[in-house]
């Protein structure tokens, strides 16, 4: 696992979008797999900036995003499909045909997840997923309790994330408590190189757990340190519990 630690979010930001764009630009079939929260919408302003500056090119590109919230169509403000679009894909010149998020509203759930596995299999291999990390250490919507060998499936969203992601709905009740998620098995074996971000505090124990953490069901992210080709890129906040003989200094 490759450790890199960032002054701060900007800089964390800067630093994934370009590791985004370089690998699409060594590649433009490049598939990415994608992440919502707050996290990653910094990456995606940068890459915006790239695009316009054209320093990158996504007409090639074709994207999986790693969960959806069940019960929730595209358009729906919070819908994850609302948010790549408004803060990423109506911004580059990626293709829609070439979009992949699982569709949340689908009154037949578990064949909208084995057709979303389907998909990915049939891609061969996911080029850079990247992955933010829950305070519980969840990845996508894999919860503390997740099979390890679980494909994209259904989920339920646990107490402590209902309430982390309520600051997006307003109030707590709304919030979906059903989510259609990549499994860990998929992020896990499908994934060629994983870039996990993590900023802020509240994540320190998170990201700490996950790398000098026991794998462990109980902290998903554990799970990564199973995967030969991981790159965490956090700010000095998030990274505030980790040994710094073994942070590569920022970008
Ligand atoms: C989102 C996702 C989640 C988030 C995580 C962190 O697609 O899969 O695992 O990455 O909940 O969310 P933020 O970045 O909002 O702290």
């Amino acid at each position: 696992m490759k450790l890199i630690i960032t002054d701060d979010y900007k800089a964390l930001s800067v630093a994934s979008a370009k590791m985004v764009a370089d690998t699409i630009n060594q590649k433009q079939t490049t598939v990415l797999g994608l992440a919502t929260g707050s996290t990653p919408v910094g990456l995606y302003q940068e890459l915006i900036s790239l695009y316009i500056n054209k320093q990158v090119d996504f007409s090639h590109v074709t994207t999986f995003n790693l969960d959806e919230y069940v019960g929730l169509s595209p358009g729906h403000p919070q819908s994850y499909h609302k948010f790549m679009y408004d803060n990423f894909f109506n911004h580059v010149n990626i293709s829609q045909e070439n979009i992949h998020i699982p569709k949340g509203d689908n009154p037949e759930l578990e064949e909208e997840c084995a057709q979303y596995e389907e998909k990915i299999e049939s891609v061969g291999q996911i080029d850079i997923q990247v992955l933010g990390i829950g305070e519980n250490g969840h990845i996508g919507f894999n919860e503390p309790g997740s099979d390890p060998n679980g494909c994209t499936s259904l989920v339920k969203l646990s107490e402590s994330t209902v309430e982390a992601n309520a600051r997006f709905f307003g109030d707590k009740e709304l919030v979906p408590r059903l989510a259609i998620s990549m499994g860990l098995k998929t992020i896990l074996d499908s994934s060629k190189h994983v870039l996990l971000l993590a900023s802020g505090e509240k994540k320190a124990g998170a990201l700490y757990q996950m790398v000098y953490g026991e794998v462990s069901e109980d902290v998903p992210a554990t799970f990564l340190q199973h995967h030969r080709n991981v790159t965490v890129i956090a700010d000095k906040d998030a990274a505030k519990k980790l040994p710094k003989s073994d942070l590569i200094a920022g970008l």
